[in-house]
């Protein structure tokens, strides 16, 4: 089965497409450990996210992600829940490509738009944006980020289903592809 065989699962999706509640239902499923890769950065770097990017700009933080993400390289039974913009800086999505399987949560704009409304003041990159800007914000990365998202070796929708039942039916198709 591909996931036993590469035994680590990347969730990859926007800003608040849901990746670190569903990576801890799918964990659980999965009897996998469960790692979400912005609270290992803060752990590492001592500071929180908006902190990095405010004290040391974003260069470094992606750097930073990108040297994190490969911490877990040798880890193995794992779900990792990444940033938004993981995948799409330092070849970072053909590494998680090559160490595991890729699943991308793909949510409309509509739906980011309405998760991360209330949000956004949390999230540096979103941090003073009013509603029209958030929305082009949205539209304008999601069309730059998802040629690369796409590149997963699963992408699921991420609205139409309940946490539990998405986690469910992720765990079928990734038994689909592994025979
Ligand atoms: C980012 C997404 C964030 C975090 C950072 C940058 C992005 O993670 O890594 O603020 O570039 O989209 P989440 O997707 O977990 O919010």
């Amino acid at each position: 089965m591909i996931y036993e065989k590469k035994n680590k699962i990347y969730l990859i999706g926007f800003m608040g497409s849901g990746k670190s509640t569903l990576g801890k239902k799918l964990a659980r499923l999965l009897h996998y450990d469960f790692s979400d890769l912005d609270q290992y950065i803060e752990s590492t770097a001592a500071a929180s996210i908006s902190n990095i990017f405010d004290l040391q700009g974003e260069d470094y933080f992606r750097k930073l992600e990108s040297k994190c993400l490969n911490d877990f390289n040798n880890e193995a039974y794992k779900v990792i829940a990444t940033g938004g913009g993981t995948p799409c800086f330092h070849d970072n999505m053909n590494l998680m490509l090559s160490q595991g399987c890729c699943v991308y949560i793909r949510m409309p704009e509509g739906a980011l738009l309405e998760r991360l409304r209330k949000a956004a003041p949390k999230r540096p990159l979103l941090a003073g944006k009013d509603e029209n800007a958030l929305r082009t914000y949205i539209h304008d990365t999601l069309k730059a980020r998802e040629e690369t998202y796409l590149k997963s070796h699963i992408v699921i929708d991420g609205v139409s289903l309940s946490m539990p039942s998405l986690a469910q039916i992720l765990k079928s198709k990734m038994m689909e592809r592994a025979h």
